[in-house]
C-alpha cells in the first residue's frame, strides 16, 4: 500500500462522515471505517503483514485517520443534537411527544354522569332549579308544613337577611316547579347540589349532590317505579346484584320505600359496611302524594306519579370503595388522581 492509496482513502473517509445527514448515517459510515470490523480497523489490524519498512508509516498514518474520523464523528453527532436533528427549521418530528396533563373527572362529575346517562335512555329529560330555595318549595309544597315533625328530617340552613330562604336541603322543590310549569307527561331527573346543616363526618357533608327523579302520567304504577329502579341499580352496580323494596315515610310520597341492594363486600352476610343487615340503602322513593298535585293545579283523579331521590356521594363511595365523603371535598391530587 502506498502513501497515496492513504490519501485517497481519507479523502473518501472524510467526505463519507462530513456529508452524513443523520445519525442513521453518521453511525453506518463509523460501522463501516472505524467499527470492529470497518476498513480502517482491518487495515491496522493488516499492518504485521506489510514490508517491514512500510509498517511505521502506514501505523501513524492510519491512526491519525482513525483520530481524525472519530473527532470529525463527534462533532456532527453535536451537530445533529444541536439543530434536533430535525428539518431545516430545527423541529425534529421524530422526537417523541411530552403528553400533556389534561386532568381528569371528579368521581362526582363521573357518578352524576353514569345516573343521568342511565335515566336518559329511559326516556327522562334533566331539569334544574336554584340552591337558594323559598321555604313554600323546599318545605310546604312537598307536604311538609310549618311545625310538622318531619322537618325534622332535615337540618336546615335558613337566610339572616331576607329572611325565610333557605339553601334547598334536598332537590325534590324542583318537582313542585316543574310541575307548576308543565302539564303530564312530566319525566325528569335533576342533579343538583344540596345543603344541610351537619358536622363533617365520615358519612355526613354540609355540602352533597342528589339526584332527583319523577314521572307523573296517567297510569304511572309502582311497578313502573320498581322496574325502572331495578334498571338504574343494576346498570350502576352489575346485573347480578340483588335488590329490595323497603316501606318508609316521606312526606311528599305514598306509599314510600327506600330501595337496597345486596351488600357486595359480604355478599349479604353482614359485615361492617352494611351494619350486619347484609343490604346497602341506595335511595328514597315512592308514589307522589296526591296532596302536592293541590299546590301545582295537576287533578289527583287523572294522574299519578311516581319520585325518587339519592345522595350521589353516597352512590360513588359505593361504587368506588370511598369510605370517607370527605375526601371527595378535600382536593388532595393523590386521592382525586386514582379516578
Ligand atoms: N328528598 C329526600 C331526601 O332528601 C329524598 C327523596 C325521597 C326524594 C323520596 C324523593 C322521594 O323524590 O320520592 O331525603
Amino acid at each position: 500500500m502506498s502513501s497515496l492509496d492513504y490519501k485517497a482513502l481519507a479523502a473518501e473517509a472524510r467526505q463519507i462522515f462530513g456529508t452524513a445527514a443523520d445519525e442513521q448515517e453518521l453511525e453506518a459510515a463509523r460501522v463501516a471505517w472505524i467499527g470492529r470490523k470497518g476498513r480502517i480497523t482491518v487495515l491496522l489490524r493488516q499492518i504485521p503483514e506489510l514490508p517491514e519498512d512500510e509498517r511505521p508509516l502506514a501505523g501513524r498514518t492510519l491512526n491519525t485517520l482513525k483520530g481524525d474520523l472519530s473527532s470529525l464523528l463527534d462533532a456532527r453527532l453535536r451537530e445533529f443534537a444541536d439543530s434536533g436533528a430535525g428539518d431545516e427549521t430545527g423541529f425534529d418530528i421524530t422526537h417523541p411527544g411530552r403528553t400533556p396533563f389534561i386532568g381528569r373527572l371528579h368521581p362526582i362529575t363521573k357518578t352524576l354522569d353514569d345516573i343521568i346517562e342511565v335515566f336518559r335512555e329511559m326516556g327522562f329529560d334533566v331539569a334544574e332549579g336554584p340552591e337558594v330555595e323559598s321555604e313554600y318549595y323546599n318545605f310546604e309544597a312537598l307536604n311538609i308544613p310549618e311545625h310538622h315533625p318531619a322537618r325534622g328530617m332535615w337540618d336546615t340552613f335558613w337566610t339572616k337577611s331576607p329572611p325565610g330562604l333557605v339553601l334547598r336541603t334536598h332537590t325534590s322543590p324542583v318537582q313542585i316547579r316543574i310541575m307548576e310549569n308543565q302539564k303530564p307527561p312530566v319525566r325528569i331527573i335533576v342533579p343538583g347540589r344540596c345543603y344541610r346543616a351537619d358536622t363533617p363526618d365520615a358519612t355526613h357533608s354540609p355540602v352533597f349532590y342528589q339526584v332527583e327523579g319523577l314521572y307523573v302520567d296517567e297510569g304511572v304504577s309502582m311497578a313502573m317505579l320498581r322496574g325502572a329502579l331495578d334498571t338504574f341499580a343494576h346498570r350502576l352496580f352489575g346485573s347480578d346484584v340483588p335488590t329490595r323494596f323497603r316501606p318508609s315515610y316521606f312526606p311528599f310520597t305514598e306509599p314510600s320505600a327506600e330501595l337496597d341492594i345486596g351488600c357486595f363486600q359480604c355478599g349479604g352476610n353482614g359485615c361492617r359496611l352494611c351494619k350486619g343487615s347484609g343490604w346497602l340503602e341506595i335511595l328514597g322513593s315512592g308514589m307522589v302524594n296526591p296532596e302536592l298535585y293541590g299546590f301545582v293545579g295537576y287533578d289527583p283523579e287523572k294522574v299519578t306519579g311516581y319520585a325518587f331521590g339519592m345522595g350521589v356521594e353516597r352512590i360513588a363511595m359505593l361504587k368506588y370503595g370511598i369510605d370517607d365523603i370527605r375526601l371527595l371535598y378535600e382536593n388532595d391530587l393523590r386521592f382525586l388522581e386514582q379516578f
